[in-house]
């Protein structure tokens, strides 16, 4: 197996809901007009505490700097890992569960924090450019590690650490934050970028515009539905995340989701704002996802993170976290 460490230079950050309008001249840029900028790696997600924006050095040239812009204070870079037969095969299990033992068991055994982008396509792992050499250390015996210049992959050369970490032993990681279930089911989908531009005035709505569009679509009282988008244009491929309701407003069969059209729910981790720094959290949700060969994406935001499950397994999985997170007494 391949770990491809990707050229792409990243930036996290948030811009809180009312002040979304200073930033959709170069949102609107980013998603829609890519053409017209340098930027290769945009993702966009609506959660009902902000706007998670991850954008590459070039991408974020075209956001304003303003006080309504935290940035998260490090560079990130992309991996991902190739299974062979290209950067976005996907004959082994979705998500996350396919690289929790092998990537982010590893890197939160080394205290190493990631930020952890699932789309439709492949996973992203981002790690915090400063840890690379320690990252490459600690995957180098499972991976044959490359990096991405110019497009083309090279070789990475060995940063040179030589003194071996001590081998963790293995001890359990019980899920520490509080999780929450909203009711609403979710599609991960894609769409291809040709068709972008017929969808164009309606994904705009949905990212923008469309607050108070629960109330209209989903009825009256329904305390357990939040609201969250994810637009992802990365390299060429668009991925969406978004809930029957707002799929429901696109045509018909103009958004792909994978053959078997599964329908997702979500686990929301966090009670308090996660951080940065903090390791260890992706990894107790994906390792128990991945001893019951449970497939699983995930999506950090700036605030909380996001693991979407397969429907028909959300209760068994909050299940098996509670008792998990029982074990930390
Ligand atoms: N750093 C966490 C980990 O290593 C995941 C990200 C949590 N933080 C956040 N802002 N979503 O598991």
């Amino acid at each position: 197996m391949e770990l491809h460490i990707l050229e792409h230079r990243l930036k996290v950050a948030s811009i809180a809901k009312e002040s979304i309008q200073l930033f959709t001249y170069g949102l609107i840029k980013l998603a829609f007009l890519s053409s017209k900028t340098r930027c290769k790696f945009f993702s966009l997600t609506e959660t009902p505490e902000d706007y998670t924006i991850i954008v590459d050095e070039e991408g974020f040239l075209e956001l304003p700097s303003s006080e309504h812009l935290s940035v998260a204070d490090a560079t990130w870079l992309a991996l991902n890992v190739v299974s062979g037969g290209g950067s976005f095969s996907s004959s082994q299990p979705i998500g996350v569960t396919k690289i929790a033992k092998s990537v982010i068991a590893p890197l939160a055994d080394q205290n190493i924090s990631v930020f952890m982008l699932s789309t439709y396509q492949t996973d992203f792992i981002l790690i915090r450019e400063r840890d690379l050499p320690f990252v490459m250390h600690t995957l180098a015996a499972e991976f044959t590690i490359l990096r991405v210049v110019n497009g083309e992959t090279v070789a990475a050369d060995d940063f040179g650490i030589t003194n071996g970490f001590v081998k963790p032993k293995l001890v359990q990681r019980p899920v520490i934050h509080p999780l929450s279930s909203p009711s609403n089911m979710f599609c991960v989908t894609s769409l291809d970028p040709d068709t972008l531009p017929t969808v164009a005035t309606l994904l705009m709505d949905v990212m923008f515009y469309s607050n108070g569009v629960k109330d209209t679509v989903v009825g009256s009282e329904d305390s357990g539905h939040i609201r969250f988008f994810s637009f992802s244009l990365i390299e060429g491929y668009i991925s969406l995340v978004m809930d029957v309701q707002t799929q429901q407003r696109f045509p018909n069969n103009l958004l792909f989701t994978s053959a078997s059209g599964e329908l997702w729910k979500m686990v929301r981790i966090g009670g308090q704002p996660l951080g940065f720094d903090e390791c260890g959290i992706v990894a107790q949700i994906s390792e128990p996802l991945a001893a019951s060969d449970i497939p699983a994406y995930y999506i950090s935001t700036f605030k909380f993170d996001h693991a979407l499950v397969p429907e028909e397994n959300i209760n068994g999985v909050i299940n098996a976290l509670k008792v998990s997170q029982a074990e930390k007494h």
